[in-house]
């Protein structure tokens, strides 16, 4: 079964745990927490109090997506603040294996993102040591944009890549995920799918859900 990560970022914020709940009751079994530093990418997004908070909103797997320059500063209290999985981008990172051993050393699976001009050989030498690798699919910063179709071909290089090494990465998509694109992505090698503004935007949460996770255009 695919993974369903709802991206909050897309949620109405005044009634944000009555949104995060009904993403649970619609099946998505991670939410997608966008960290944005105003440096790494050019928007500010929310942090480490919000995490927090919300964190009694629901036994969800907390996916916190950190848009942040030099992201080891962060790790510790990201992990304290509640995620279970801290994705990192490697082109923010100055030593992406000190990021690595760092989250790991608390207890949390490790994500490295990957934006859509990088190249998958910026990825490949840590393959074996993270759990998860997001493809981005727009370029990060902000939510509501289209779908890149040249970022089909680095999912099934790097569906390719983690199958080759005989390992059990997640490979995360995020952006521009909704009916049309959910099968592309899935039949490509992705097995999460981040959602923000279709899932959100959506009259009935639950159906749309059942979408996405299926890969089946309405
Ligand atoms: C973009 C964020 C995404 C965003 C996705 O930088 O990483 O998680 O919320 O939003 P949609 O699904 O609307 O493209
Ligand atoms: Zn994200």
């Amino acid at each position: 079964m695919n993974i369903l990560a709802p991206s909050i970022l897309s949620a109405d914020f005044t009634i944000l745990g009555q949104q995060i709940k009904e993403t649970e009751a619609a099946g998505a079994q991670y939410l997608h927490f966008d960290v944005m530093d105003g440096i790494f990418v050019p928007s500010i997004s929310f942090g480490l109090p919000v995490l927090k908070s919300i964190r009694k909103a629901s036994k969800q797997v907390y996916d916190v997506h950190l848009m942040i320059e030099e992201p080891i500063r962060y790790i510790e209290q990201f992990a304290e603040s509640g995620a279970d999985i801290i994705t990192f981008h490697v082109e923010a990172a100055s030593d992406s294996r000190e990021v690595i051993d760092k989250i790991r050393s608390l207890g949390k699976k490790v994500g490295l993102a990957i934006k859509p001009k990088t190249p998958v050989e910026a990825v490949v030498p840590y393959l074996e040591h993270i759990d998860m690798l997001l493809v981005m699919t727009v370029e990060p910063g902000f939510g509501g944009q289209s779908f890149m179709p040249e970022t089909v071909d680095k999912i099934r290089k790097i569906r390719e890549r983690v199958s080759s090494l005989g390992i059990e990465a997640d490979i995360e998509v995020d952006g521009g995920i909704n009916d049309k694109t959910a099968s592309i992505v899935l039949n490509a090698g992705a097995n999460v799918l981040v959602s923000g503004s279709y899932l959100f935007k959506s009259d009935d949460m639950k159906a749309a859900a059942a979408v996405l996770r299926e890969g089946k255009s309405c």
